[in-house]
């Protein structure tokens, strides 16, 4: 019996993570859930929206399914606070990417395939499945304002391009680093080959910007030259990332497998995602080498939160990567030919498809599918 973490967050989290349930249920997955609290009434009430209780719990299970939390920026998060927590000096980070640094999650996989008869398709021959390092980059966290002296001062001494901002004060000045490691750019590189080469996509598209991020990017692309002579028959293909936005709009149904940094992951995602349908589609999985979590890619809409309106499609999504992770591949492919069947028929959509029907009751048709 597996053992999976099971964590709702808030608004449509609890939503659409009910609605996984029912589906997950049908299939007769041989698991246990485990609930566990994570998200904004866990900041609110005891300060920290990742408590260490939830922690043990992860640590315990084989896998995580997590819904979607509420995030704020620090000083309204900081109003937010149960009166007693104020004044403590309590900074929220998002518990989302500190579970992937926490558990060393360094793959974000997001699968974008245009499933047949979805009215949002922009196309419908697109499958693309970006591959985006979830660990470094510029959402490592290492970020400054203002800029400390030690700091400000080996920058002025080892970068002669700091002349420019000779006159600005450190306390005018905010700076994050874009940090990206060999291993760390070899590791993302060398799954999205592997992934290419095991489900026969005849590309990989390094996403950077090597002209102008020329030691961050060009690490990236000096390492997938070297990581693509281990796959022959795979071409290498390498695109920057402004132009990447146009390419995608233009030939979307050329690209195959995508990789590249955090930041700019984050960004590709978010329009092969709007390619295939939007946020009611998306699904993400966040791997490391002994441990994932699944997730739709779309955060708390508070505005739906407890109507039983949103799309669940994305959480069932989700579902179909955990159960190819974790090598249920008969139960994966049943799952994703029930949702395809549902799609495709287009009796039951929810208010983004336009149509009427609830999150349960898509649960409910998928399950009828499978
Ligand atoms: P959001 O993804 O929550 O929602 C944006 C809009 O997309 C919604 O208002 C709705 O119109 C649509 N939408 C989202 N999910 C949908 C679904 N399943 N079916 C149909 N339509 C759907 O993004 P927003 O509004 O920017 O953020 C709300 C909160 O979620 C914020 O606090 C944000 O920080 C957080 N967030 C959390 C994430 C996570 O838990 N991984 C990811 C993104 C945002
Ligand atoms: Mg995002």
């Amino acid at each position: 019996m597996y053992k999976i973490a099971w964590l709702p967050g808030d608004g449509i989290g609890r939503d659409v993570l009910n609605a996984a349930r029912v589906v997950l249920d049908a299939l007769k997955l041989d698991a246990q859930y485990i609930p566990a609290d994570i998200g904004w009434d866990c900041w609110r009430n005891e300060g920290d929206a990742l408590p260490a209780r939830t922690i043990e719990i992860l640590r315990a299970s084989q896998c995580a399914f997590f819904g979607a939390i509420t995030s704020k920026p620090k000083e309204e998060a900081e109003a937010e606070l149960a009166p007693h927590l104020r004044g403590k000096g309590l900074v929220y980070r998002s518990p989302i990417v500190r579970l992937r640094q926490m558990f060393d999650l360094y793959v974000n996989l997001r699968p974008c395939k245009a499933y047949r008869g979805n009215p949002l398709n922009y196309r419908e021959d697109i499958h693309i499945v970006v591959f985006r390092e979830n660990t470094e980059g510029l959402y490592a966290g290492v970020e400054f304002f203002p800029v400390p002296e030690n700091v400000r001062r080996a920058l002025d001494e080892s970068a002669s391009a700091m002349r420019a901002f000779q006159n600005v004060p450190s306390n005018e000045m905010a700076l994050t680093a874009r940090i990206i490691t060999r291993r760390g750019a070899e590791r993302i590189i060398r799954r999205a080959f592997e992934y290419a080469q095991q489900h026969h996509f005849p590309t990989v598209t390094l996403v950077e910007k090597p002209n102008v991020l020329r030691e961050t990017s060009g690490l990236m692309t000096r390492v997938a030259r070297a990581v693509a002579c281990d796959f022959p028959r795979i071409e290498l293909w390498e695109a920057n990332i402004d132009a990447m936005m146009m390419w995608l709009l233009k030939n979307p149904q050329q690209y195959g497998v995508l990789v590249t940094s955090n930041l700019f992951g984050d960004v590709v995602s978010d329009l092969c995602a709007q390619l295939v349908g939007g946020l009611g589609f998306a699904a993400s999985g966040n791997i490391g080498d002994t441990f994932a979590i699944f997730e739709p890619t779309h955060g708390s809409a508070p505005k739906y939160a407890g109507q039983n309106k949103v799309n669940p499609i994305a959480t069932f999504l989700a579902a179909k990567l955990m159960l190819d992770w974790l090598g249920e591949a008969a139960l994966a492919t049943r799952l994703e030919n029930a949702i395809a069947t549902v799609i495709a028929e287009g009796k039951v959509r929810t208010y983004d498809m336009g149509g009427t029907n609830t999150t349960l009751e898509m649960a409910e048709a998928v399950a009828r599918a499978l």
